[in-house]
């Protein structure tokens, strides 16, 4: 799928292991040395108007992670406790940010279980929403949504929904948009339509479209200068910030026009693995599968092992293709599969299927690895 061969280009791990493009290094070479603590650097100014942009909103900022964007973003918005964050129950930035809601933003959490197993609905939202001056509550003051979900796309109209009734309350939106592009690339539909329905949005540049680091968040200049506080207190402060911005630039100009083909790759594998017999957990609709192991039978030991032995990494149930997939590490992927299966027959003719029923519920099995 690429020019020329990764060390990514045998990883399903995820979408973050991908490494950085001659062009991208090339750009780094040529890129602005300001000090962007003091906003001086201009390769850095340029992107953060860029994806602002984009966007439809006025300002952005460059910060390191996809972490430090949805907890800098959500801070901003939470001025005096008690309060409450209200989202998806496998959402990143309460499941997979080192608990930072609690102890940065000093926030309860209401984590809401889809009723359709797959996004949140308005209903949903609503059902759960903490309003009034009940001194016994801690009122919903932030919506976080989560766009793509373990690689599936929130519909722009529930979105729109959600975000009325949350202007309604005068409840706060926030996107944790990391894997927006891929979401924009697989519908059409510009980022600017979902910046509409939001306050705040974190888009990562290093996940699927392959920067080495960094994210952008956008909004309203205030809750991005308030922002900006944050991530200077948490020490995200970057000097010479053009050196990772110039590779971002990249990563958007040349990356996001390829993510629609990095989805058909994925639906093909899919297609592919369910002739074999495979289920999965979740649609596949961007650059996700989620295997349904234990309904294959399959030990997510044996999966990976198999992979190991074909010189390629598998983590488990999930599986992450980007744009430097290659073609060969995807029929290893297949034959690893295969004989995963074949295993699991073999052990289940044996009496014992040997996989273990994971701890917790089996979403959270599922994601574990989100
Ligand atoms: C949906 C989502 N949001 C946020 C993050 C955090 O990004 P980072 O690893 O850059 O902190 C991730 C990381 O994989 C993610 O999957």
């Amino acid at each position: 799928m690429t020019e020329y061969e990764s060390i990514a280009a045998t990883d399903f791990k995820s979408d973050t292991v991908t490494t950085p493009t001659p062009s991208m290094l090339q750009a780094m070479l040529t890129a602005t040395h300001g000090d962007d603590v003091y906003k001086e650097d201009k390769t850095t100014n340029d992107l953060q108007v860029r994806v602002a942009e984009m966007c439809g909103k006025p300002a952005g900022l460059f910060v390191v992670s996809g972490t430090m964007g949805n907890q800098i973003c959500l801070r901003a918005h939470l001025h005096q406790p008690p309060y409450s964050i209200l989202c998806d129950y496998r959402a990143h930035v309460y499941t997979h940010e080192a608990g930072g809601l609690a102890t940065l933003s000093q926030a309860m959490v209401t984590p809401v279980h889809p009723r359709n197993e797959i996004y949140l609905t308005a209903e949903d939202v609503e059902n759960y929403l903490i309003l009034g001056d009940d001194i016994h509550t801690a009122p919903t003051r932030v919506i976080s949504l989560e766009n793509t979900l373990g690689g599936t796309i929130m519909p722009i109209e529930e979105i729109a929904k959600i975000s009325s009734l949350a202007r309604q309350h005068g409840i706060k939106m926030h996107l944790d948009g990391a894997r927006l592009w891929n979401a924009a690339a697989e519908t059409g539909i510009p980022l600017s339509e979902y910046g509409k329905h939001f306050d705040t949005m974190s888009l990562c540049i290093s996940k699927g479209l392959g920067a080495p680091v960094g994210t952008v968040i956008v909004g309203e200049p205030d809750v991005i200068q308030t922002a900006n506080w944050f991530r200077k207190q948490a020490g995200g402060g970057i000097r010479q910030a053009g050196l990772l911005a110039a590779a971002a630039d990249v990563a958007i100009t040349e990356t996001f026009p390829k993510l629609k083909l990095t989805h058909e790759v994925t639906k093909k594998l899919a297609s592919e693995l369910e002739e074999m017999g495979l289920t999965f957990q979740i649609p596949v609709q961007t650059n996700f599968i989620f295997l349904d192991l234990m309904k294959a039978g399959i030990d997510p030991a044996v999966l990976v092992e198999e992979g190991n032995k074909l010189g390629i990494t598998i983590a488990g149930a999930r599986i992450a293709i980007h744009y430097q997939t290659s073609t060969a590490a995807i029929e290893k992927l297949k034959l690893a599969v295969k004989k995963s299966l074949e295993i699991a027959k073999q052990r289940h003719a044996n009496g014992s299927n040997g996989v273990k029923k994971p701890q917790g519920s089996l979403a959270y099995a599922v994601y574990d690895k989100l």
